[in-house]
């Protein structure tokens, strides 16, 4: 899965920042042009006037939507800030973006705001159509717009740095053929409580890394007596903090907000390795900062969802649906959906308020997301998360941390006074009480 806030955090903002300039070098003419002389840019003859090109109109809307994850230099397939690969990649291009899965960014419109959207404007979708269906043409390097300056500020000096490895994975894992989930486990090493303002991983192998979840282990006590080099952990090994997936920047909580970490506690960062076809070792990084005082406020990781289900055999659409009732008053910073390789769909609301809608479940772009405007929460309010899947096997599906049973979370960021608590969950499928489950 994917993170963001990210977990998604993940999926923060792109800021990668491109690897190599967008653009040629076209600073030096190599002539001036005189006052009376055409436009610098003769018209490539045999392309009708007003066709669409990739320097003139296909490469702001790379530059726009697609270049933090596809530029030269860049981990993924197709790059696109070049006319020759562009133009090959350019009908998978326009598929991608028609049918929405490029850029990646699950959430539905029309839901929530969330922090570092990433949607691609009609105006920007018909253009590269246009282009697309002219044939992908190069035309005039000259008319390409101006690099886009790197996004990235560089997020500072952290008080932690470590780094994982190096590893190089085996597979098959038992998450999979072509899976891993290995758990390395990072020790802050504090003496006293400090609060985590920002995180930010960096994946060493881009192509290799699918996604990155750090988790905090209270006390260490779920990492305790594990190898130094790492273990395989599927499923949820501790309490959620942040999540790395392609494109995702630092996740930085908002100011004044911290997550506590407790002198003794442990961090583990459980990478997904995704197969490629030549493994190398990867080295990933995690940077922590905490605030130099202690946040006025506090920051949880609060489960909403149900672990009570089973999909039964050859299940088609089928619904796990919960219910939590807040207890307290929080104000919700953000939520990160959890759900297997068999989910189809995942929302959460808050009465009618929705707090997340992600129509086509995919489990490679799982991430967190910041709302733009937290959402506050009295007692009472109820959090009903909705999962739903397809179960084409003829075995029911049952609840599980490997990557073939299921799970239906839904991980809110909340700021509290305390540590939030629920009053109570009713899981509507099986009409059991299960508030112990819904506590955090
Ligand atoms: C946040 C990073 C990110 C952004 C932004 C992004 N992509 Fe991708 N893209 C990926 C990743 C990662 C893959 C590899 C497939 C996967 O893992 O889903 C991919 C795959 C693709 C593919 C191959 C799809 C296939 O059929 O296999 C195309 C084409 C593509 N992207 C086009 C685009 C275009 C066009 C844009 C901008 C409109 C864009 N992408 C924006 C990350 C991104």
């Amino acid at each position: 899965m994917r993170w963001i806030l990210l977990l998604a955090g993940c999926l923060e903002s792109y800021s990668e920042p491109a690897a190599s300039p967008v653009t040629p070098d076209l600073g030096q003419p190599s002539s001036p042009a005189s006052p009376s002389s055409p436009p610098s840019t003769p018209p490539d003859p045999s392309l009708p006037p007003g066709t669409p090109t990739f320097y003139k109109d296909a490469l702001g809307v790379f530059q726009r939507n697609c270049l933090g994850c596809h530029a030269t230099g860049g981990a993924t397939a197709p790059v696109l800030d070049q006319a020759d690969s562009a133009a090959a990649a350019s009908k998978q291009v326009l598929a991608a973006v028609q049918s929405g899965i490029m850029p990646p960014f699950p959430p539905a419109d029309g839901c929530n705001q969330y922090v570092g959207e990433r949607r691609i404007s009609a105006a920007d979708s018909q253009t590269l159509m246009m282009w697309v269906n002219a044939g992908a043409p190069a035309g005039n390097p000259a008319d390409a717009p101006p690099p886009i300056p790197a996004q990235s500020a560089s997020p500072g000096t952290p008080d932690k740095h470590v780094t994982t490895g190096p590893f190089t994975p085996t597979y098959p894992g038992s998450a999979g053929a072509n899976d891993l989930y290995w758990c390395f486990v990072v020790d802050p090493a504090l003496t006293a409580a400090r609060d985590l303002v920002k995180l930010n991983v960096v994946p060493g192998q881009k192509e290799e890394v699918h996604h990155v979840i750090v988790f905090r282990d209270p006390g260490g006590k779920g990492s305790a007596g594990k190898p130094a080099g790492g273990y395989e952990c599927n499923g949820v090994p501790g309490e959620m903090l942040t999540g790395w997936v392609p494109g995702s920047g630092p996740m930085e909580l908002p100011s004044g907000v911290g997550m506590t970490l407790a002198a003794g506690d442990k961090l583990l960062m459980q990478i997904h390795y995704h197969k490629v076809a030549t493994a190398a070792p990867d080295s990933t990084s995690l940077d922590l900062y905490y605030s130099a005082t202690p946040t006025p406020q506090h920051a949880y990781v609060v489960w909403t969802g149900t672990p009570l289900f089973s999909i039964p055999a050859n299940a088609k659409g089928y619904q796990v649906k919960s219910t939590c009732t807040v207890n307290g008053s929080w104000k919700v910073l953000g939520l990160a959906p959890h759900m297997h390789q068999h989910g189809t769909a995942f929302t959460s609301y808050q009465g009618a308020q929705c707090l997340m809608n992600i129509p086509h479940w995919d489990f490679g772009w799982q991430g967190g997301y910041f709302l733009q405007q937290p959402m506050d929460l009295t007692s009472g309010a109820k959090i009903t998360t909705t999962c739903t899947y397809d179960n084409p096997s003829g075995a029911a599906i049952k609840f599980g941390e490997a990557t073939t049973d299921e799970m239906c979370f839904g991980f809110l960021y909340v700021v509290a006074a305390q540590k939030p608590t629920f009053t109570g969950l009713v899981n509507l499928v099986g009409g059991q009480d299960t508030a112990s489950m819904c506590a955090n």
